[in-house]
Formats: C-alpha cells, structure tokens, sequence
C-alpha cells in the first residue's frame, strides 16, 4: 500500500515544518544521512522512482544516487548541468522518458539537485498522470534554503525565465548536508545571499547568529549549515503561511530582486555563466533598495551599514560589476515581472522596500511601493562606485 506517512524512516534525521498556505511540508535534514533518506523515500512505497539530476551530479554522486534508490526499481534522468536545461524540450524529453519506463501513479520524481533538476523535477512530477509524489534532495544552498521553500515550479521560454510554470508541493525535503562538500564557493555563498535577505527583510532578529556564522570563517560547517536552514525555513514560513501563491506577504521574499535579477541578466548577456551569481546579485540589489529608504529617510545610517556588513561579509563585492552598465539594468528594470501588483505609473516600478529591518513598507496591503526610475538611478550611481566603502557612498 503506497504510504503517504511523512515521518516513517526518519530516526536520525532533524525536522522542521514548511508552511505554505494550506500545504505543511515536512523538512528533514542533517549531516551524511543518504542512507536515512532511502529509506524513508522507501517508506512511501513507491512502485518506481524517477530521479532527475544533472550530469555534474550524477558523475560525482553515482553512488548516493544508486543508495537512494536501495533496490526500488529506478531509472535517472540526467542533462547537461546548468540553467539553460531549464527548457521545454528537457521537460518533454524527460517526460516521454519516464512514462517509455512504465512509470505509474504509485511512482515518485525525486530530484537530487540544484534548482534547476529541482524545477524540472517539480513540473514533471505536477504533470505526470495529472500529479504524482514529489521528493527533494536539494544539493545547493540556493536550492535547500530558497527554492524548496516554495510551490513554484518553472522552466524558461525562449522570450524569458521562469515563464513556464505552475505550483505544485513535494512530499517532503530531504538534506543532507555533506552534499554541500563539492558545492563550488560562489554557489555557496549565493544561497547564503538569499538567507541574509530573509534576515534583513523578514528576521532581523537572526542577525547576530548570521553574524556569527560569518565571523566563524567556515560558512561551509555542517552546523553552520543547519543553522541556516532552520532559519531559512523559519523566515520563509513566517511569509508564506497564509500565501500560498507569494502575491501577498510573501511578495517581501522579492526584497533585493528587481535590481538584482536584473544585474543578473545583464551580467549574463555580457559574461554567459561566468556573469555574478544569482544570490550576490541580489545582494547588490539590497544595497540599491537600502540606499532608496534612506534617501526616503527611512532606514537609518546604521541600517544600511548592516546591509554592506552582511553582504561584505558573505564576500560579495558592493559594487555593479564592470561588465553591467547602469542603463542596461534601468532598461530591465522598466520591465520588471512585479508590475500589474500595483496600479501603472509611467516612469515607476513596484519595489519591496523596508521601513526598517524586518518591516516592509506596504501599500494596498502588499508590501510593494512605486519607486521612480531617478530614485533607481541616484541608487544605481552610489552603487556604481566599485569598491566605495560605506562612509563615502551616502550612507
Ligand atoms: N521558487 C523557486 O522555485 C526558485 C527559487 C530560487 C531559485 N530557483 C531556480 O533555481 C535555479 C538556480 O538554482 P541553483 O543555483 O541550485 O542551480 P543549478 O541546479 O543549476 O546548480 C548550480 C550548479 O551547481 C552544480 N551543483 C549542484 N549541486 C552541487 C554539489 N553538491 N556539488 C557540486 N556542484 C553542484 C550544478 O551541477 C550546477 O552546475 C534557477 O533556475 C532559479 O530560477 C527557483
């Protein structure tokens, strides 16, 4: 009988709770737990499993995919690593892949992943038979802090990212955090960059235990690690208990964004892979949307100079990188996807910024404002400034 028991097989492993609107998400996690995670996959008794993952993972991990499985029948779905798999053509591929292996019902996606096999994995399993059990196994930080924390499931058109989508739940979160040991250091630190966002935006109280962690050196800690996650789970929870959707409170989880995404983009025009990752994107984008509330008289000199520290001290550069120009990021910026949550104005965008650490200004409810493109750019020009030190840049 398949089971649906989120709890059997998980002695061993720690537990927290996801909320998202009616959904609960168990979250487990600890430190070399592959074999605690088999089984407790097992547990749901699935007839099959489909695992999706890339090709990096799938050649430096072969033997915890193969322990996950632990005699399930099994068959993996692997492509070349990276965001530009993130397309309808891998969808169906992997989609008719599946169903040619006789996958059922009773079958489970597991993805073992970054964000990418991770949305993959989330689409395919929302569209399997009309929904089949879904299992993380997130293995980067950006993934097991942020995108396991939320329903949305997306792949990329050919006109822009992410605009193929749907929300959908998994059955649980699995993490083990000496999956981490391999994660290249820029990966590290990007999903670090979206917890400090939670702790500026929605937690400041976790501050100085962010602090800490920072000054330990070792980001890389398996407590560290868990301490993270905890704290991601609990931030992004408190935003998203009563949105499922994230078009209300958990609209605040877009803090640092519509700069930062489009840095992001612009970055990646000029540079390809190479261009700043996504999470010191958003950083930087923190540090526009700090500069526009004190420039409002909003947060004070002190709150933005815990903005630079945190986003310094998880090594991100406070500067635009020099393949970006201003006017290219203001372009994207016009056309940022937050529009249509408030009411058109010519020359201004909704932005999420912060009265205070941990309190987002809010208008009709959401906690969005108009922001002028001049505002934007006065911001953009203090940023612009490499390497600026705090003191010197307005704050
Ligand atoms: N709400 C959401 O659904 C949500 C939220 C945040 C991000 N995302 C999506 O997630 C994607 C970005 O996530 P990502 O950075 O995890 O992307 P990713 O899956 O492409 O992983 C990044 C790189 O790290 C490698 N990698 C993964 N785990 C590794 C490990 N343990 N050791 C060594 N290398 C490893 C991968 O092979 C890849 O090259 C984007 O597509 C973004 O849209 C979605």
């Amino acid at each position: 009988m398949a089971s649906n028991a989120p709890y059997s097989g998980t002695a061993g492993l720690r537990s927290r709770t996801i909320s998202i609107g009616e959904q609960t998400i168990p979250y487990f996690f600890g430190e070399d737990c592959i074999a605690e995670i088999a089984r407790a996959i097992a547990n749901y008794g699935p007839d099959k499993l489909v695992i999706v993952t890339d090709d990096r993972l799938a050649g430096l991990y072969a033997r915890d995919i193969e322990r996950l499985a632990r005699g399930i029948p099994s068959i993996t779905l692997t492509h070349p690593a990276g965001e530009s798999m993130k397309t309808p053509a891998v969808l169906s591929d992997h989609l008719e892949t599946a169903l040619r292996a006789g996958i059922t019902r009773r079958s489970i996606v597991v993805s073992f992943g970054g964000g990418v096999p991770g949305n993959l994995a989330g689409l395919m399993a929302n569209l399997l038979f009309r929904g089949v059990r879904l299992v993380h196994v997130p293995t980067t930080t950006i993934a097991a802090m942020d995108s396991v924390l939320s329903l949305k499931q997306a792949i990329n058109s050919g006109v822009g990212k992410n605009h193929i989508g749907t929300f959908y739940a998994p059955t649980a979160v699995y993490t083990d955090v000496r999956l981490f040991d391999t994660l290249p250091e820029r990966e590290l630190r990007s999903g670090l960059c979206e917890m400090a966002k939670n702790c500026l935006a929605i937690r400041p109280g976790a501050l100085n235990q962010l602090r800490a962690v920072i000054a330990s050196d070792n980001l890389a800690a398996p407590n560290n690690l868990l301490w993270l996650l905890e704290a991601s789970i609990a931030a992004k929870s408190a935003v998203t208990r009563n949105d499922t959707f994230e078009r209300r409170a958990g609209l605040v989880l877009e803090y640092g964004h519509t700069v930062g995404h489009a840095i992001e983009i612009c970055d990646y025009r000029a540079r390809g892979a190479a261009g700043i990752p996504h999470g010191a994107a958003i950083a930087v984008g923190m540090l526009v949307a700090a500069h526009i509330s004190h420039a409002r008289g909003w947060l004070s000199d002190d709150e933005v100079s815990t903005h630079y520290e945190i986003v310094t001290g998880l090594g991100v550069e406070p500067a635009l990188p020099a393949s970006v120009h201003m006017d290219e990021v203001l372009a994207v910026v016009a056309d940022d996807n937050k529009k249509g949550y408030l009411d058109a104005r010519p020359d201004a965008v909704p932005f999420v910024l912060l009265r205070a650490l941990g309190r987002p200004e809010l208008s009709g409810g959401l906690p969005l404002v108009h922001v002028s493109m001049t505002e934007i750019r006065e911001a953009l020009e203090v940023i612009a400034q490499p390497s600026a030190p705090a003191s010197v840049v307005g704050v």
